[in-house]
């Protein structure tokens, strides 16, 4: 088998378009998913792992020849009546680690889910996707095929559809570097998000009839044609007969051939059905195995098979099988009439019982008062222990320089004579190692070692104990944290000032810089990865994370924050999710307003 991939008899592809961004556009019925379903069978058969997000539920076809006697590609299908596993909606962050983990290609079939489940699904998945490829290990080619794309990345964004939009976004502009390509596959190329659209490597352009589509396809090619080639493209497109398409990529692959795509080779479930024709089922479907997936997935699969229409639906058929029984057999036995004593509730229980129901609403909204009450008590400390760190900080430091950064924020910055000596030579760091043998560095006191070099990488010789902290993970506030420094600062490795610490030539020795980082953009990534390791964080706290460093250094009332990211400011989920950020101190809260501090924008970094 050639490495090219077979699209028609007069155009191969480099297997490399796996990780492209491409659209593949045209009105309905004009070839499309057959299109898309070309190039997933041409990657399966070179072992590459495909994605498909299909709320058609047409895709399953994959996995029996054509002709529906012989099995297909061995892709597992999540939901949809050709399932091999049902899908709730709710689980798309514990198939993204699955799918991820074990590399294996899969579709999932949303027809059964209402949009906003489907749209659930997708944001969860995307997101997670994403994160879970940033790991070296995972990061080999994905292609994840968006068929009715506009369903997940429209054009007109409402404002609960941000944080879904960003999220294919980001696997579309960002995927690359880790391994993701992204086929957006949509009938209206002007319903598909621009800024999406706009980042679309290799564009396939099937029939398509609509001004405004062809307008939006006209922006797409108007900066990269020439002429001649843009007059002969548009003029040709409301011709296209079925299955014929425009192959169009600017840039490395540089591909500009109208072809007819060939058929499919396996079974064709996206099939137009004539009028009284009666449907083909396969009768092989390729095996899948699943018994990995049950492992990993056993909770979410049990949920979602109580929730699955299909699953309801058996149970209710056995439930009324098992009750016409019941009614036959007692229709059978001969009725005798006998007084039972029931026990009755009395009204005096009844009021006591009604009684303890109020207690009870009122004790969920006191300790709703008191989640609160606390919030604002711990946002008090920390502003508490800054202060105090501050207050030392300037007493010890008499020479240090507090400027004043746009957005409001404030950076010290330390004198020269202050910064650390120079780095030692190898043979003197040796011989600090031998002495420094005494003391055995735990994984985290080496992380905390290891998070101040990286520090004085970016020309912070002196970070505070919560800057530490975020890089570290750890939370600085606590008695953990200063039990684990404390050896350290014993043993010479480092020195504490007030809430704050520096290297000294042994621990320097020791350290190693965890990752690299260049710019302020890299920060911001290491610590979108890094947020995720943290206790009670989620994909959507990187969505606040994302919000806050998208203005800049600049404040945000909670109310907007909430507004972007898709989550009512006022309710407890949304300090859940944004808890964690303060407890690592990127951000500070005081009523109502959201603040970046100088750990998310770090003097030194831009
Ligand atoms: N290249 C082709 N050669 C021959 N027949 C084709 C080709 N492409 C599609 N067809 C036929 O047309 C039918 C419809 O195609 P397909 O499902 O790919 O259209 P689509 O553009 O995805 O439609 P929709 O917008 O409704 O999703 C296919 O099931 C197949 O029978
Ligand atoms: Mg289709």
């Amino acid at each position: 088998m050639t490495k090219n991939l077979h699209i028609s008899d007069d155009l191969t592809l480099p297997i490399e378009v796996v990780t492209m961004a491409t659209g593949i556009l045209g009105i309905r019925g004009s070839g499309k998913t057959n299109t898309a379903g070309v190039w997933a069978e041409e990657l399966l058969k070179r072992g590459q792992q495909v994605i498909v997000i299909d709320p058609q539920n047409v895709w399953w076809g994959l996995k029996s020849s054509a002709d529906g006697k012989h099995p297909g590609f061995p892709v597992i299908v999540f939901g949809g009546n050709h399932a091999d596993v049902p899908l709730g909606g709710t689980e798309g962050k514990q198939i993204a680690d699955f799918v991820v983990e074990r590399r294996v290609p899969c579709i999932f079939s949303l027809r059964h889910l209402t949009l906003a489940a489907q749209r659930r699904f997708v944001t969860d998945f995307s997101q997670q996707l994403f994160f879970r490829k940033g790991e070296e290990q995972y990061q080999d080619p994905v292609l994840v095929f968006i068929d009715e794309a506009h369903k997940f990345v429209p054009q007109k964004v409402g404002p609960d559809m941000t944080h879904m939009v960003h999220a294919i976004q980001t696997l579309v502009a960002e995927g690359r570097a880790s391994g993701i390509g992204v086929a957006l596959i949509d009938q209206r190329a002007a319903t598909v998000n621009k800024d999406v659209l706009t980042q679309v490597e290799l564009m396939v352009v099937h029939r398509t009839v609509g001004p405004q589509d062809k307008k939006a396809l006209d922006d797409w090619i108007k900066d990269n044609a020439d002429v001649e080639r843009r007059a002969e493209f548009m003029k040709s497109l409301a011709g296209l007969p079925l299955g014929r398409a425009w192959f169009w990529s600017v840039g490395w692959l540089d591909v500009f051939h109208q072809v007819q795509v060939r058929m499919r080779e396996t079974f064709d479930s996206s099939r137009t059905p004539k009028p009284g024709e009666k449907r083909v089922t396969p009768r092989t479907l390729a095996e899948v195995n699943l018994d990995e997936l049950r492992e990993q997935l056993a909770s979410t699969i049990e949920e979602a098979m109580a929730n699955d229409p299909r699953e309801l639906k058996k149970q209710v058929a056995a439930l009324q099988r098992e009750l016409q029984q019941a009614q036959s057999v007692q229709s059978r036995a001969k009725t005798t009439v006998e007084q039972v004593e029931v026990p009755v509730i009395t009204d005096e229980q009844l009021q006591r019982f009604e009684r303890c129901v109020a207690d009870l609403r009122d004790l969920e909204v006191y300790v709703d008062n008191m989640r609160e009450a606390l919030k604002g008590a711990e946002d008090l400390r920390t502003f508490m222990l800054e202060g105090v760190r501050r207050l030392k900080a300037a007493k010890e430091l008499p020479t240090a320089r507090t400027e004043t950064l746009p957005g409001g924020r404030t950076a010290t910055s330390v004198p020269r004579s202050l910064n650390p000596p120079p780095r030692t030579s190898q043979n003197e760091r040796t011989h600090i190692r031998a002495a420094a043998t005494d003391l055995t560095i735990s994984k985290t006191q080496q992380r905390i070692l290891d998070a101040l070099a990286w520090y004085e990488s970016i020309g912070i010789s002196e970070p505070s104990n919560l800057q530490i902290g975020a890089i570290a993970l750890i939370d600085a506030t606590g008695g953990h944290f200063s039990n684990t420094v404390g050896p350290l600062s014993s043993a010479g490795l480092l020195q504490r000032g007030g809430g704050t610490m520096r290297l000294t030539n042994e621990g320097r020795a020791l350290a190693s810089i965890p990752d690299r980082v260049a710019t302020l953009n890299d920060y911001h990534d290491v610590l979108r990865r890094r947020i995720l390791k943290v206790r009670h964080a989620s994909p959507r706290t990187v969505d606040i994370l994302n919000a806050v460093i998208a203005r800049g250094g600049a404040e945000m009332t909670a109310e907007e924050i909430g507004r972007e990211v898709g989550i009512d400011h006022m309710g407890g989920h949304f300090s859940n999710t944004i808890g964690p950020l303060g407890t690592l101190g990127l951000i500070e809260r005081n009523r109502g307003v959201v603040r970046p501090t100088e750990i998310l924008f770090p003097v030194g970094l831009s």
